[in-house]
């Protein structure tokens, strides 16, 4: 048995900060890769561990085969260079598009408000994973993508409508703009000619069917799963609660919420000090509440290990425990 129930090409892993999401990831991308399939694991974190995690060196942004494994391949998205060519190409737009509508204003202006608000960098990374979902996504069987906590993947599936509703606005201002100039004009021929290789207007729409297509795959059920990460302590919890509720707000079925770092029983009861025993019972508390909150949805318990979990053994002492 695979961990997840059903076989889903696009897999995201959410959930707060530190609760084990690169882990989960990775032992979900191992696992899927020893069964035989190509997997690529997509790294979307600020600060990236799947370098440490693997013991070995996929920095630099480019994919890279995971050594031990056939058929894993990794990638720690650089956001940086994300963002920069993100915002240069956000400015072209931004550029372009004054000029045309023959708005004499200083873009400058513009182009401030529109990449340095906070939105701006989801919207890169949106943009980045678009590229990967498109250009990667005939190359592998699987793609895990691990989010970073606050640019989690729902955050991006609502930063997707916006990113239509910008798109669609701004397609059709210019549209407007284009028709208006051929109306106005003598040399219809030769406006008409202008229209038909409008760059800016090109760009524009391919955009749009990119981020229509990307909608499409991200929305069915049958090829995205999301899978959520907690630990057994309340904030966690909520997080997760809160992501999923977004997850299926969308029409989007969970593929499941994997409970990590719980204090086994044993632990607890030979701890003399009764320290992790009132941890253990507070957790236990906890646990009641994530089986009432995501019942069936839950794919297993995962023990707090005395150490980190650091190589591709451990990832797998991870996946025997999500298949029991
Ligand atoms: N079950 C576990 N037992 C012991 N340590 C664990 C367990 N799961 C994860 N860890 C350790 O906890 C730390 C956080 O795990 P991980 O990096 O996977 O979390 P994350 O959710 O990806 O964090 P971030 O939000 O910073 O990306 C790591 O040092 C990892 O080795
Ligand atoms: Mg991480």
């Amino acid at each position: 048995m695979p961990i997840l129930k059903r076989d889903y090409k696009y897999i995201f892993v959410g959930g707060k900060g530190g609760v084990g999401k690169t882990v989960i990831a990775s032992a979900i991308a191992l696992d899927l890769a020893e069964r035989g399939k190509k997997v690529l694991l997509a790294s979307f974190n600020p600060v990236h561990s799947l370098s440490t995690l693997f013991q070995q060196d996929l920095s630099g942004g480019v994919v890279k085969k995971i050594k031990e494994v056939d058929s894993l391949y990794a990638v720690e998205v650089e956001i940086d260079d994300i963002v920069n060519r993100y915002k240069e190409k956000i400015s072209r737009i931004i550029r372009e598009f004054l000029k045309w509508a023959e708005i004499p204003i200083d873009p400058k202006g513009f182009i401030d408000i529109a990449t340095t608000n906070p939105a701006f960098q989801e919207s890169a990374m949106f943009d980045k994973m678009m590229d990967i979902v498109l250009n990667e996504g005939q190359n592998y069987d699987n793609i895990v993508f691990d989010t970073a906590a606050v640019a989690n993947a729902i955050r991006l599936i609502g930063l997707s409508k916006i990113y239509g509703l910008w798109l669609g606005r701004v397609i059709k201002s210019r549209e407007e703009a284009l028709s208006l100039r051929y109306q106005l004009s003598f040399r219809k021929d030769k406006v008409l000619e202008e229209i038909k290789k409008d760059p800016l207007l090109l760009d524009l729409l391919s955009l749009n069917e990119r981020y229509n297509e990307v909608k499409k795959i991200l929305t069915n059920p049958n090829i995205t799963t999301f899978v959520f990460v907690t630990i057994p302590t309340i904030l966690a919890i909520s997080v997760v609660k809160r992501f999923s509720d977004m997850v299926m707000a969308h029409d989007i079925p969970i593929g499941g919420v994997v409970v990590n770092m719980v204090i086994p029983r044993e632990e607890a009861e030979k701890d003399l000090t009764g320290f992790l025993r009132s941890k253990w019972e507070e957790q236990e508390r906890n646990i009641r509440l994530i089986k009432e909150l995501f019942g069936e949805n839950v794919l297993g318990y995962v023990p707090m290990f005395p150490t980190d979990v650091i190589g591709i053994e451990a990832l797998r002492m991870i996946i025997d425990v999500l298949k029991r």
